[in-house]
């Protein structure tokens, strides 16, 4: 395994940083990184903001539930799912827009974004800083998308705030190989046999070395998957013009 791949079986998110702004030239770098991911067909679908504003950046970490490491780290994006600049675009050579309202499009966009958050997320690693990934800015995307002046045809996905670690927790440990890779057919008998996980994720929560719980991985995604979250979520897609088919 060489250093770049041993890197990313090592990662952990990171929750508490060191209180000061990261270099410009090292924001450089990752915004770099994650401009050169993929993109389907190039469309490029996705917007990066970083939030250099106090007072918006505890506004979101309040909304996410973790102001701490929101607030408190080298800086913070929020990866936005685009395709309003296709909207203007098409408008623009009096074209239909039926092509960017669709199902497919907006998973395009949403694609786009996620994997240009990872491409930052693995430079960011590479450089021995850390990152934690906020998917709690959904917890309210009305009042994000008016905080970012969000035009229509725009979803912001996900966080990411980065910085210097000043802690790190342990590796979670993740499911076999063999639990989730096939070869040539979706393997329902493996996929699904999770007992030695749940041995392995029990021990893992009960002694890990912070927040220790009773508990395992599979209990832990029936109670998550239990309850409807953020139901809101397909109104505010509608309300950015997409129409969910
Ligand atoms: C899309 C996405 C959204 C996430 N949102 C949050 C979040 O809002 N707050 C948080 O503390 N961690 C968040 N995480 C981090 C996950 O909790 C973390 O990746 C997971 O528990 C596995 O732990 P690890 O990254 O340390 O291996 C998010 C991760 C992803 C991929």
């Amino acid at each position: 395994m060489n250093d770049f791949i041993q890197k990313m079986t090592q990662h952990v998110s990171v929750r508490s940083f060191v209180d000061e702004p990261l270099p410009a030239a090292t924001k450089e770098e990752l915004l770099k990184a994650a401009n050169s991911a993929s993109s389907s067909n190039f469309v490029q679908a996705f917007s990066i903001i970083e939030i250099t504003d106090e007072q918006k950046r505890q506004q979101l970490g309040e909304i996410a539930n973790c102001p701490e490491y929101v607030v408190h780290s080298g800086t913070f994006y929020v990866f936005v799912a685009d395709l309003y600049r296709q909207k203007c675009l098409l408008e623009k050579a009096k074209q239909s827009l039926a092509g960017i309202k669709n199902m497919e499009a907006l998973l395009v966009s949403v694609i786009d974004a996620t994997i240009a958050a990872q491409n930052m997320a693995v430079a960011a690693e590479s450089l021995d800083l850390g990152i934690c990934y906020i998917g709690g800015i959904r917890n309210d995307l009305e009042q994000v998308s008016g905080i970012l002046e969000l035009p229509e045809y725009t979803v912001p996905i996900l966080g990411m705030t980065v910085g210097i670690p000043t802690k790190k927790n342990e590796i979670k440990p993740r499911m076999t190989l063999e639990q989730k890779v096939a070869q040539n057919s979706y393997d329902k008998t493996k996929f699904t046999d999770l007992s030695n996980y749940q041995q392995v994720t029990a021990a893992y929560y009960a002694a890990r070395n912070s927040n220790q719980q009773q508990t395992d991985w599979l209990q832990k995604n029936i109670d998550f998957f239990s309850e409807v979250r953020r139901p809101d979520v397909g109104a505010f897609l509608q309300k950015q013009g997409f129409e969910l088919k």
